[in-house]
């Protein structure tokens, strides 16, 4: 997805935002005019604390003028795409495609479009590899990359400024009005806000009246405590850190690397293989898995773990649960309660809630 001339657009961009930011390096913290309301993200309780990102501070009108953006296909060239195109409320804003075609060339991407929810936590990276620092830098590379959005900033200023209700709402926001970077700015704000959190899992966890888990979902449970955890760690279910979990054995640097995964970002040999661990959230909705949606089933994701790791010098070691060989072993019984145990992480509330939906509808 990233071709080597949007590659050098997207450089070139990182040095002027860096220019616009540095200068202003005394006031880091932007403050927040009279006419806004400040938010504070709502953590559910059983989450670890949250970053407060005082350069880009949630306010409730930042945070609704990123949900107008974000389902907006004026964000394309074409006109036709938008970002909720490859990531969609009802999948858990993935897309339920290996690689997709939606984007405005047409051709397929080489990665496939990750989930997007408890973002506000993503703090060692995001995409599959972690080549993309934050929110506010990353979403540059959706609205030029040619084969995702292909949008000229400049043109998309332009468009948004024939809006008078667009201009109207990025004057109250940004002092600055309509400005591609702040394009970006809020639409940072609205996806540090998908929080999903009102799993059936969260609820018994928070032992809220009438939550129980089956005793096979309990059984999932510490399963996954047990044999997964290590990685899909915590309240979030995922460590943000980056592991071979043994799906592939040899990574050809084609697509500049893409399949190589950390060690693109890094070029450090250890990293070779390595991806970012996703989520066990909402995984039964977010179908096909892996950065390449290799594995159209849970089932094939649970056959892979039990025999079908591929090793090699990076392959986890955490991965060696079969009396110290490669492999985790499971019984049909114990594979029936894994899935039953990830159905309560899906939470419906999340993936229906009209606060996050298209506005435009
Ligand atoms: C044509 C499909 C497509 C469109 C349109 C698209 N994305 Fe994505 N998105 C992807 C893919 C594929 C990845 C994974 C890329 C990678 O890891 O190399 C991704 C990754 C991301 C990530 C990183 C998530 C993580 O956990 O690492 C964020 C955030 C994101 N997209 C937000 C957006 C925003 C905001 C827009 C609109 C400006 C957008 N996307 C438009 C396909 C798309
Ligand atoms: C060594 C760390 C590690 C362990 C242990 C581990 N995983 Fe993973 N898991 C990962 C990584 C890394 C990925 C992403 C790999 C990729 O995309 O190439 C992943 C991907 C997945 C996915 C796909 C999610 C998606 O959105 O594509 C599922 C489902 C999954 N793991 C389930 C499990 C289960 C169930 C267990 C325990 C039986 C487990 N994992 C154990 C690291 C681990």
């Amino acid at each position: 997805m990233i071709g080597k001339c949007a590659f050098l657009r997207i450089a070139a961009l990182f040095f002027l935002l860096g220019v616009a930011f540095s200068c202003k390096k005394e006031n880091m913290s932007e403050e927040i005019s009279q006419a806004l309301h400040a938010v504070k993200l709502q953590v559910p309780v059983n989450f670890p604390p949250v970053m407060e990102h005082v350069e880009n501070p949630l306010t409730k009108e930042g945070i609704e003028l990123g949900r107008m953006l974000f389902y907006d296909v004026r964000l394309s060239g074409n006109n036709k795409i938008s970002c909720a195109s490859c990531h969609r409320q009802d999948l858990a804003f993935s897309d339920g495609t290996a690689l997709t075609k939606v984007g405005v060339s047409d051709r397929a991407l080489t990665r496939h479009a990750p989930v997007l929810f408890n973002l506000a936590w993503a703090e060692n990276g995001l995409f599959w590899d972690g080549g993309s620092k934050n929110l506010e830098s990353q979403a540059l590379g959706p609205l030029t990359s040619a084969d995702e959005m292909f949008q000229d900033l400049n043109v998309l200023e332009q468009e948004l400024k024939a809006d008078p209700d667009y201009v109207k709402r990025f004057g109250i926001v940004f002092k600055d009005g309509v400005r591609s970077v702040n394009v970006i700015k809020a639409l940072s704000q609205f996806q540090r806000t998908l929080i999903s959190g009102t799993s059936k899992y969260d609820q018994y966890k928070r032992s809220e009246p009438g939550a129980s888990l089956t005793e096979s979902e309990l059984l999932g449970m510490n399963l996954v405590n047990t044999k997964c955890k290590a990685c899909h760690r915590g309240e979030l279910f995922t460590d943000n850190e980056y592991h071979n979990n043994g799906i592939d054995a040899t990574f050809n640097d084609d697509h500049e690397g893409i399949y190589q995964g950390r060690f693109r970002v890094t070029f450090n040999p250890l990293d070779l293989g390595k991806f970012k661990t996703p989520s066990l959230r909402n995984v039964l909705v977010t179908a096909p898995y892996m950065h390449d949606g290799r594995f159209k089933t849970i089932d094939e994701v649970l056959d892979h773990y039990q025999s079908g790791i591929k090793i090699s010098p990076t392959t986890d070691q955490l991965l060696y649960q079969n009396q110290g060989q490669v492999g985790i072993p499971l019984t049909q019984k114990e594979r029936q309660a894994i899935i039953a145990f990830l159905g309560t992480l899906t939470d419906h509330e999340f993936i229906t809630n009209k606060k996050i939906s298209n506005p435009h509808e």
